[in-house]
């Protein structure tokens, strides 16, 4: 059995494994982030600073579940709500100081449009001993309102501006974190390239409204007033499981697209396998916020073991050789094979005559599934090989076959 480490090297400094806690609630002080780094977590990118400390509303959550199960988040919450001499001056030695020395720490900054603010941040936070820099142009509420976060992160020029301006202001590397709130996520990674970045972060939230209370005809989640009445709400940033497929989908563009720059994939990693699904498609490190807040920092204990656990099964000896390898299997779909002699098979063992894909098959595939018998039966000649069978079936009973 082949000896697996999960060590990886990002932006020219050794990670003990991939896994860090994303620029959120996890990471908004020191005292946490110092637990959380004794539990095992590779890393860090603490909560956003900028000039001002950020003053939240009061609710500023809300969740999306299915069948009871969380699959979705939703937050109006800004950035730092404690002033940027906190953590210069006290958390973030702290920090260093107080966690183990190879738990990597990164500082988020945000500043507007003028190139001046991120020079002197990145330059203040520098000073500070972090081990390099994420510049947060990606918050997609509040802070497009004053020309920030996204406001910057959808115009390429603005982001090659503040990116370079920003490594003026420092030596560290430099992170760009990117908005999932545009058409092309490419020409902005590249103009973050352009303006000097050493890696780029994907995804932030994706801008959204989470739902509707129809009793009130109020949106969540909540904001109060002072009276606890009459709430309001706005679009906020969803975040989870739920956009997970939006998270891959943009590491994999950028990392197709420029394949010389490291990715720190986030957006839904619940579990290794996640984490092995993001690496595959070309991300180096690992962000997570969201199942932190769901079910605490202890995930790391099966996030190392599982992935561990499965690279050594699939005898990857390192992370590195586990990145991108799903990349050459994305192609386009006018460069995707057509029309192979392929129809469904039911495996009788294993269907329990839900008949969840005689009905899908009935009215949205081509009327190929029928009972014979006590078994559920597919007519290869008027299956199309669609696969909705087999996505219904909770079974896993679906198969496909070469036809005779
Ligand atoms: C309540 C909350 C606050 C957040 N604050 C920040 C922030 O200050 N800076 C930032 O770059 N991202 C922030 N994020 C975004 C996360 O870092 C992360 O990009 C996003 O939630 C997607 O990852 P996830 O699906 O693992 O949650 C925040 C997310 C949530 C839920
Ligand atoms: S693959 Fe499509 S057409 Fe064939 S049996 Fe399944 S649902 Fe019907």
């Amino acid at each position: 059995m082949v000896k697996t480490s999960l060590a990886v090297e990002f932006v020219n400094i050794p990670f003990k494994n991939p896994f860090m806690l994303s620029s959120a609630p996890p990471s908004l002080d020191a005292r946490r982030v110092i637990r959380a780094a004794k539990l095992g977590w590779g890393g860090v990118v603490l909560k956003t600073v900028t000039e001002e400390p950020t003053v939240d509303p009061r609710t500023r959550l809300g969740v999306l579940r299915q069948g009871g199960k969380l699959v979705g988040m939703n937050n109006i919450e800004l950035l730092s709500r404690h002033p940027l001499k906190t953590w210069t001056d006290s958390w973030i030695p702290q920090i260093k100081r107080e966690a183990p020395s190879d738990f990597i720490v990164i500082a988020s900054i945000m500043s507007g449009p003028e190139p001046e603010g991120w020079t002197t941040l990145a330059n203040t936070i520098s000073e500070t001993g972090v081990d390099a820099l994420e510049l947060n142009v990606s918050c997609p509420h509040g802070s497009p309102e004053k020309h920030m976060g996204a406001f910057i992160g959808q115009n390429p020029d603005l982001v090659e501006r503040v990116t370079r301006a920003a490594k003026k202001g420092t030596k560290l590397p430099i992170l760009v974190k990117l908005t999932p709130n545009v058409t092309d996520i490419v020409p902005i990674a590249q103009a973050a390239v352009r303006g000097g970045a050493d890696a780029l972060s994907a995804i932030n939230t994706v801008e959204s409204l989470i739902g509707v209370d129809i009793e009130t005809a109020t949106p969540h989640p909540f904001a109060y007033d002072q009276n606890l009445s009459e709430p309001q709400s706005t679009y906020g940033g969803y975040c989870g499981p739920a956009i997970r497929p939006l998270g891959l989908r943009f590491v994999s563009q950028i990392a197709k697209a420029i394949p010389t720059v490291p990715i720190s994939g986030i957006g839904g990693i619940e579990n290794w396998y996640n984490a092995v699904e993001y690496l595959m498609v070309g991300a180096t490190t690992l962000q997570i916020c969201t199942a932190v807040m769901w079910y605490g920092f202890g995930i790391i204990r099966n996030l190392t073991k599982n992935l561990a656990d499965f690279m050594n099964r699939k005898s990857y000896e390192k992370v590195e050789n586990v990145i991108g390898k799903a990349l050459p299997k994305i192609t386009s779909w006018t460069a995707l094979p057509k029309l192979p002699p392929i129809v469904a098979y039911i495996i009788p063992e294993k269907c329990i005559l839900g008949k969840e894909c005689m009905i899908a098959c009935a009215d949205a595939g081509y009327q190929a599934i029928r009972m014979e018998g006590n078994k559920l039966v597919v007519n290869p000649e008027k299956c199309d090989g669609c696969g909705l069978c087999a996505v219904v079936c909770g079974e896993n009973a679906v198969e496909f076959r070469k036809t005779e």
